[in-house]
């Protein structure tokens, strides 16, 4: 099982001092990605307007593959498609037990069974989602939920 409050130090440890949100990203990225059960991708989707646009129109933001570890990925999510798109829109974690009945999932990996996607924020806009894909069906929880928005709030700081 995984340790969250392990995992959660370990993102402190490696945020703190850090001053490039992009090395902040990564080091998280492989932190779950080598410390997790049964994952087999973790990576950023960023919001395209929070990095190429001085404004913001909801309708045609989209997400754009951040740094993350496993195999190459889609590169650009439009805010209310897939599982990425659907957590920025509802601004909260969706869980997906089985990515074969989430309508309008998006299948980078075939292998893929199930995912969750948490977003964060900075005053209250969307800045991106940390998705996590598992070749194993109904991999995360609840638990997976609380530790991984935790470590979500440790981003958020940063930004
Ligand atoms: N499955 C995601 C796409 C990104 S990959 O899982 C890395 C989605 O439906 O948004």
């Amino acid at each position: 099982m995984d340790s969250y409050k392990e995992l959660l130090a370990q993102a402190e440890a490696l945020s703190e001092g850090n001053v490039w949100i992009l090395s902040v990203y990564a080091n998280i990225s492989s932190l779950l990605f080598n410390n997790m059960e049964n994952v087999s991708w973790v990576g950023f989707y960023i919001a395209e307007s929070r990095i190429y646009r001085t404004t913001w129109d909801p309708s045609i933001d989209k997400l754009l593959l951040g740094p993350f570890c496993g195999n190459p990925a889609c590169t650009v999510i439009p805010f209310g498609r897939g599982v990425c798109g659907t957590a920025a829109v509802r601004k909260e974690t969706v869980i997906v037990e089985d990515v074969g009945k989430f309508p309008g999932h998006i299948a980078c990996d075939a292998e893929s069974r199930s995912e969750i996607v948490v977003p964060f924020f900075k005053d209250g806009r969307v800045v991106g989602v940390l998705d996590i894909d598992s070749k194993q069906k109904g991999r995360f929880g609840e638990r997976d939920r609380e530790g991984l928005e935790a470590i979500c709030r440790v981003i958020e700081k940063k930004l």
